[in-house]
């Protein structure tokens, strides 16, 4: 007797059938099909892979000795497909090497010819049942990576959510990125992120930061160098983008590349061929490029400093780090995540805290170094601190200045739009400076026909 659930995995499930023979295969699809098992069915090696490439195919069964793509071709093309199906093979009685060579080629079974029936109904309900329990395993693997994928960054915001978001959806894709946000904000991070999360994860991820190599030798830095091509070649050298071929080169500080390098990297991109300095020969290199900068390059390109061309190669999805400032939901978060990490390190079981002042400190401080000012400035709590607490004064000086917007607390009561705010502000300095706009106006940091414009608009510019 078949269990049902034997029966129901057999109807869920597609084999096929791969065998030159009309006579075997049209009988073999008979049988397996009596049993219930889903059957698709090929005449040569050629069309099974075809079939496989189109359908979800879960099992092939297949035999060995067919003309051009044979049983062991089969195997290999079958093995390289994405969620590759399971294969059993037939083979002819007595050849036991052929067996062993089929399942190390990555077959699950073999059945040797003549074969009972029977024999091949239990062999394939073994190879289906094995196929569902990798699945299952895949499946719940995905899912814990999925939940620890970017363990060490730590993005609770609606912006650093996105980011996240966007690192996840292009895990498939190998196009260029380019990453810009103010220094501290995490470029370098994101771009392990990245790398680590795609299909070359496995592969070397190389970085390198351009405005640390000094400009004469970063051409040989990045395309290698053949011994005696100047000076101080005293050998052949790989450069970085063939030390991460098949892999990930960050390029750090994008910005910082003269306007010439610019152009030969250009070259490189588009043609993915490095010629080594001093080398006659070009080489293939396959390498994605992840570039990261604090400059805007949008501004350099209109003042010529940095190739349109260049950029726009790059920058093919575009990562836009926020500053820590303007996505404060994160300040906490990752300061009790370097806590944590500390208490780790030092083999304590609770962690040191932040006191509720300090707490309020860090969130209303501007950051302007972002999260590796914010470490640094825990770092610096957690050695000053004493009874296990961080307070106001194990923070830093600067800490405790910035960004004091209690004044405003009156406005957010009384319910003020940004105009009635803008317009208060403006009149009141006006105010304070005895009327004289040129001062008013360079307190206000804006410049004199912008104050006369909004003046106008608030019906009170005179006609002096
Ligand atoms: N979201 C985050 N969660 C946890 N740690 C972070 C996060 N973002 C940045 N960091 C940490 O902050 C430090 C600075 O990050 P990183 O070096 O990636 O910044 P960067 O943008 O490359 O800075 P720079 O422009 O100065 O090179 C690193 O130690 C990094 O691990
Ligand atoms: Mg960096």
């Amino acid at each position: 007797m078949t269990s049902a659930s034997t029966l129901s995995l057999r109807r869920s499930a597609k084999i096929l059938v791969v065998e030159d023979d009309d006579a075997m295969r049209d009988l073999l699809v008979e049988e397996l099909s009596d049993e219930g098992f889903d059957v698709l069915a090929a005449g040569d090696g050629r069309a099974g892979v075809d079939l496989v490439l189109t359908h979800p195919v879960d099992l092939v069964i297949t035999d060995l000795r067919m003309p051009d793509v044979d049983g062991f071709d089969l195997i290999r093309d079958v093995k390289a497909t994405r969620q590759a199906p399971h294969i059993v093979m037939i083979t002819a009685f007595g050849s036991i090497e052929t067996a062993i060579k089929a399942v190390k080629l990555g077959a699950f079974d073999y059945i040797t010819k003549p074969f009972e029936f029977e024999e091949l109904i239990i062999v394939a309900d073994k190879a289906l049942n094995d196929r569902k329990l990798h699945r299952h395993i895949e499946h719940l693997q995905r899912e814990v990576e999925g939940k620890y994928r970017f363990g060490n960054i730590i993005g609770e915001s609606e912006a650093m959510q996105e980011v996240l978001g966007l690192v996840t959806r292009i895990s498939t894709s190998d196009a260029f990125v380019l990453i810009t946000g103010e220094s501290g904000t995490g470029k370098e991070l994101i771009s392990r992120a990245i790398h680590y999360n795609s299909a070359r994860a496995s592969q070397p991820f190389v970085a390198v930061n351009l405005a640390a190599v000094p400009s004469q030798l970063i051409e040989s830095e990045l395309f290698g160098h053949k011994k005696g091509a100047f000076t101080d070649a005293h050998s052949d050298r790989d450069g970085l983008f063939r030390q991460a071929n098949g892999g990930t080169l960050f390029l750090d500080e994008i910005g910082e590349l003269a306007l010439e390098l610019q152009a030969k990297l250009l070259r490189v991109l588009q043609e993915q061929e490095i010629r080594p300095v001093g080398s006659a020969k070009v080489e293939r290199v396959d390498v994605r490029v992840v570039a990261a900068t604090n400059k805007d390059l949008e501004e350099m390109m209109t003042q010529g400093s940095f190739r349109e061309d260049l950029y726009y190669r790059l920058n093919v999805i575009d990562i836009r780090l926020p500053p820590l400032r303007n996505r404060v939901d994160d300040i906490l978060p990752i300061a009790e995540h370097l806590l944590v990490q500390h208490a780790g390190k030092v083999g304590s079981k609770t962690p040191i805290t932040l006191s509720p002042e300090a707490q309020r400190m860090l969130l209303s401080y501007r950051w302007p170094g972002n999260v590796r000012e914010l470490q640094n400035t825990i770092e610096r709590g957690i050695a000053l601190c004493t009874g296990g607490v961080i307070e106001p004064t194990d923070l830093p000086q600067a800490v405790h200045h910035k960004r004091d917007i209690d004044y405003l607390a009156p406005a957010v009561s009384r319910h003020l739009s940004m105009a009635e705010l803008e317009r208060d502000f403006i009149l009141l300095v006006l105010d304070d400076e005895g009327g004289n706009k040129t001062r008013t106006a360079q307190r206000l940091g804006l410049d004199r026909k912008t104050l006369y414009r909004k003046l106008e608009e608030f019906g009170k510019r005179d006609k002096s």
